[in-house]
């Protein structure tokens, strides 16, 4: 079953920005991709440190400043060298209702898996 709860007011969000939002006991970062609202949990899948405050955007890639780790804004994809498809950001569905962004928490349950410790 969905839960869709208010993230962020969709005015806030800028073109390069990775904006926090604490949704519940959700940790969120909100930005804009190509125009389209897209959400992931919080965390570099690596070893879990905020994207909101070690990563960075370049154009279509976020970059995450602890490790070098790259993400594609998009869709979340982790994209380096070596392909590790369960090292992919958690995405949120999310929508827009009357200028708020609303994010569904039932899509990234907060027991799942978290950072990795181990190269896969
Ligand atoms: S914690 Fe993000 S790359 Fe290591």
């Amino acid at each position: 079953m969905s839960d869709w709860q208010p993230a962020i007011r969709r005015g806030e969000l800028s073109e390069q920005g990775l904006h926090a939002a604490t949704v519940g006991d959700h940790k969120v970062v909100v930005l804009l991709a190509d125009g389209e609202i897209v959400a992931y949990r919080d965390a570099c899948p690596h070893e879990g440190f905020p994207l909101s405050k070690f990563a960075e955007r370049q154009d279509f890639v976020i970059m995450c400043n602890k490790h070098l780790w790259e993400f594609d804004t998009g869709t979340g994809e982790h994209i380096s060298r070596i392909p590790r498809p369960q090292c992919n950001l958690k995405r949120y569905p999310t929508r827009e209702v009357d200028g708020m962004v609303e994010v569904d928490l039932s899509a990234v349950p907060l027991g799942d898996p978290g950072p990795i410790t181990a190269y896969g």
